[in-house]
């Protein structure tokens, strides 16, 4: 489904990301774990078109590199960003509603689809999306994305800030989107959730990938335990 080849963003001179390449095929759910500054978010962004990059991205064997960030989403790929980024003022259905912007109605369709898979926001639709709790807000953030009906599904460290009962929540709710068939691509400082939910994963360090394979070899890894897991 999504194939990026040596993909490279710098910010004024310094590296972010060098030559990463990575694929996602359909119904996986594919992890990119690395630690803080390691280019997570730089790698998502890159995909979605909101940093300079050089490199190639295909989509569905659609060439997408070259487009502006607005285009890309109807290419049916949807990005939860990190830290949520809601519109606080304005109530969970708005929120989704502009998740829709592209479309030129948000279809009554899309929202019960989607409150369907999270009716914790249906029954708080009209609340101001600042006043969530932290994990209500990252339900809504990933809803937002889903309103699109994107084929992948980029998620940015969803655990992030979240307390620990929180994170299983949230961890409760991308397993089950990735058994119901959603692909995924996982961003994650959290090693242990994100290998646990994914089944292949890369390693992102210093903005290049160093190594990738089936999540549950990761997880046996020396290397990979020491590294991330402080085991
Ligand atoms: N807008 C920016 N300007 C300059 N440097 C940046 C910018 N955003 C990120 N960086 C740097 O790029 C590197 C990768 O950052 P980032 O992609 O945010 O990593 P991660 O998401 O894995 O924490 C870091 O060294 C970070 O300081
Ligand atoms: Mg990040």
């Amino acid at each position: 489904m999504l194939r990026v080849s040596d993909l490279s963003v710098d910010y004024s001179g310094a590296v972010a990301l060098s030559e990463a390449s990575l694929e996602v095929n359909d119904g996986e759910v594919v992890g990119v774990i690395g630690n803080n500054g390691a280019g997570k978010t730089t790698l998502l962004k890159a995909i979605s078109g909101t940093v300079a990059r050089r490199g190639e991205i295909e989509m569905d064997n659609k060439v997408i590199s070259g487009l502006p960030a607005h285009e890309i989403p109807a290419h049916g790929i949807g990005h939860v960003p990190e830290g949520r980024r809601l519109f606080p003022y304005l109530s969970v259905e708005d929120n989704l509603a502009l998740g829709a912007y592209s479309q030129t109605q948000a279809h009554s369709d899309d929202f019960e689809r989607v409150y369907a898979l999270f009716p914790r926001l249906k029954e708080r639709r009209r609340q101001q999306a600042g006043t969530l709790s932290g994990g209500e807000q990252q339900m809504a953030a990933i809803a937002r994305a889903l309103m699109l009906r994107p084929k992948l599904l980029m998620l940015d460290e969803p655990s992030l800030g979240l307390a620990p009962v929180i994170v299983d929540q949230i961890y409760n709710t991308i397993a089950q989107l990735g058994k119901s068939g959603f692909t995924i691509l996982l961003a994650e400082q959290n090693v242990a959730e994100c290998l646990e939910v994914s089944s292949r994963a890369y390693v992102l360090q210093t903005g290049s990938i160093i190594r990738s394979g089936p999540s549950q070899e990761l997880q046996k890894s020396d290397a990979i335990r020491q590294a991330f897991l402080g085991i």
